[in-house]
């Protein structure tokens, strides 16, 4: 079982999208996939098209409470959601003194049988994306390319090695960032691009995904980039974002 957080304590910068598109693609692959949100505004379930309130689901909350009698729920063939709603917000700023709510857990996702867990994270700076990188064994950070997103990026980047080094004793291994939103005609890509290859390096993904209608417009119909045709752009640039980070995470 692998687990990989995807964070930015920036909003809108594809954190849900990528949760959401890479899910719905590793589980069609086979790969039994579990989606945690751990954001309040529980986006996940908005673009599942699935109740955050449900009383029947399990959700992020009830990890928090020690409550394990519910269900996972199932959202399509190999994919699972543990929804996120407002009620998560109470424990957004906890010390995570006594050991981490969430990895007291692992085992009980080992023994659903999940090979990958997909975590999404609030777009602030909170005790959840700690929580959620202590169970984690990589991260991910996505980010938009403007030249303020560097800034960004080098905060999520600080956020989640402090929380490394001070918090928690779990090393999650940082995957690097991948550029979202990318629009190669703006004049300022190109220098932008190089500016963080310069400083990532190898942490910087090949794998990019554009700035694309169709994936703007797809939570509002409830869609994912495996509904779209064979050739749509967005499908197939997610299919190769998630080839890259299966040959990173050996999956
Ligand atoms: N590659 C993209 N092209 C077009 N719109 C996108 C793309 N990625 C994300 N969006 C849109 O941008 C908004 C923010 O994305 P979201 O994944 O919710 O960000 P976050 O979870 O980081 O706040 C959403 O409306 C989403 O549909
Ligand atoms: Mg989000």
């Amino acid at each position: 079982m692998k687990v990989l957080t995807i964070l930015c304590q920036k909003g809108g910068v594809g954190k849900t999208t990528f949760v959401v598109n890479l899910g719905k693609l590793l589980s069609h692959k086979g790969h039994k996939t579990l989606l945690i949100d751990t954001d309040p505004q529980g986006n996940v379930s908005t673009y599942l098209n699935f109740d955050k309130n449900s009383k029947e689901a399990l959700n992020t909350t009830d990890l928090f409470e020690n409550r394990l009698d519910k269900e996972i729920m199932k959202v399509s063939e190999s994919l699972y959601l543990i929804p996120s709603n407002k009620s998560i917000t109470k424990h957004s700023n906890e010390k995570i003194i006594g050991g981490s709510k969430l990895m007291k857990h692992k085992n009980f996702f080992r023994e659903k049988g999940f090979d990958l867990i997909l975590i999404d994270t609030p777009p602030t700076i909170s005790s959840l994306t700690q929580e959620s990188l202590t169970i984690s064994d990589y991260y991910l950070i996505p980010s938009k390319p403007e030249f303020l997103a560097v800034e960004g990026v080098s905060q999520a980047m600080d956020f989640a090695k402090e929380t490394i080094n001070n918090v928690i004793k779990a090393d999650p291994i940082f995957l690097g960032v991948v550029l979202n939103q990318v629009d190669t005609r703006r004049s300022s890509f190109q220098s932008f691009e190089n500016e963080l290859r310069f400083l990532l390096a190898d942490k910087l993904f090949n794998s990019k995904i554009s700035q694309l209608t169709e994936i703007a417009d797809s939570p509002f119909y409830a869609k994912t980039v495996l509904d779209f045709n064979e050739n749509s752009k967005a499908k197939l640039e997610f299919i190769e974002l998630s080839e890259e980070i299966f040959e990173k995470v050996g999956l």
